[in-house]
């Protein structure tokens, strides 16, 4: 008997997400989990998405939404998301949107499309893990920009272009994961600006950008001068309507549109023709700047519960970001704490977090943790943090605040 063949060899480094496997260790009721970046899920209008469910599988529209259907997507529901993006400021048609199986799905047609084994990619550091895989598993080498407080800095950017020759630019600009830090207008300027100039793909990804919850909207980097040709931008119904409906979408120049429609009929024909129909007729009955609102005021509290809760929850010499919008902190632990270490007495303590090395390309910070504060309302969040610092007072002490 011979063995069957290996697998492929550009899967060897790629790890599987610790996030995930965390995740299921917070599956146990009780747990007070700060780990993923899920909604609320009794925030979801399981009602409206009922009845708009039943009307893409009423008899008059049944046959159309059980078919399969065109690669690019759903007519009403492009049509609604380009009215959307160019509402909030991203002229957008509805030929210039392909819809994907979730944003995921249009990181692993980007990737299919642009990279080559062994082509550079310029990644924040941190950065959403599930992109760094995707990227990876594309073979490409994944280069971190430094970053301050306020995201990528453009003039780093520049140097490793000319040094890297990198294919594209991946960005989180907005309320990013993991750190919820949001790069300022003028840095997006700059960085449109050095695409412009150096020759450069970028991808602006911005599942997060409707969740603001203080400040004013920053200009959404594929509208600004110089990245116009070349910005790839992704977004989705996830954090803002319900990511079991895997719908996302990505905006792309001509010149990519047609590689990216036949890497997506290679990947699964088409994203799931019921799903779409559903997703559209949700949007054309339902209010979603009123659903998101709603989302922004319950989510708002959470993030204040969390930011004003940690002084007393960290161990002293902590740091964290103070997030506008979206899902997450990031805490920087003083020198000598390992977050994977705290983790796991964390755990025993019925409260979790993700700590902070998997997002690093390059040599990760394991001080460094990831808090979501979406998934609980204030008193939960406030139980939790009693948790944490329960976890730090056992583990040290001496270097608890309080
Ligand atoms: C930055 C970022 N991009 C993309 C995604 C993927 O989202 P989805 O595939 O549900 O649209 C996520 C999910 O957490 C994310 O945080």
């Amino acid at each position: 008997m011979a063995p069957p063949p290996h697998p492929a060899r550009r899967l060897a480094g790629v790890a599987s997400s610790p996030v995930r496997e965390i995740l299921a260790l917070t599956q146990r009721p009780g747990v007070v989990s700060f780990a993923g970046g899920l909604p609320a899920p009794e925030l979801f209008d399981a009602a409206g998405l009922r009845d708009a469910f039943a009307d893409a599988l009423a008899d008059r529209a049944a046959g159309r939404s059980l078919q399969y259907s065109t690669t690019e997507g759903d007519p009403a529901l492009r049509a609604a998301v380009a009215e959307r993006l160019s509402r909030r400021g991203l002229p957008t048609e509805p030929g210039e949107l392909l819809i994907t199986s979730g944003s995921q799905q249009a990181l692993t047609l980007v990737a299919a499309v642009l990279l080559e084994p062994g082509d550079a990619v310029l990644v924040e550091e941190p950065s959403y893990l599930a992109a760094l895989q995707c990227f990876q598993l594309a073979g490409a080498r994944l280069i971190s920009i430094p970053c301050d407080d306020d995201g990528l800095i453009p003039d780093a950017v520049r140097d490793l272009v000319r040094a890297e020759r990198p294919k594209l630019l991946y960005t989180v600009p907005t309320f990013h994961n993991p750190t919820g830090r949001t790069l300022p207008e003028a840095r997006r300027r700059a960085l449109a600006e050095v695409a412009a100039r150096e020759g450069l793909w970028l991808v602006e990804d911005d599942p997060y950008g409707e969740l603001r919850y203080r400040g004013a909207p920053e200009p959404a980097v594929a509208a600004l001068p110089g990245a116009e040709d070349r910005t790839i931008a992704l977004s989705t119904l996830s954090k803002v309507l319900a990511p079991g409906l895997r719908i996302g979408w990505l905006r792309a120049p001509a010149t990519l549109r047609r590689a990216l429609a036949v890497a997506k009929q290679a990947a699964d024909l088409h994203s799931s023709t019921v799903d779409q129909a559903a997703a559209a007729r949700w949007l054309a009955s339902n209010d979603l700047d009123l659903h998101v609102a709603r989302l922004r005021a319950a989510y708002g509290a959470r993030r204040d519960a969390l930011v004003d809760g940690l002084p007393d929850a960290l161990p002293e010499g902590s740091s964290w970001t103070r997030p506008d919008g979206g899902m997450f902190v990031w805490v920087r632990l003083p020198g000598g704490w390992d977050a994977d270490a705290l983790l796991q007495d964390a755990l025993t303590r019925d409260v979790a977090f993700v700590p902070g090395w998997p997002f690093f390309a390059g040599e990760p910070d394991r001080a460094t943790l990831r808090l979501s504060f979406t998934a609980h309302p204030p008193a939960e969040i406030l139980e939790g943090l009693e948790r944490l610092r329960a976890t730090v007072r056992a583990r040290d002490p001496a270097s608890t605040v309080r």
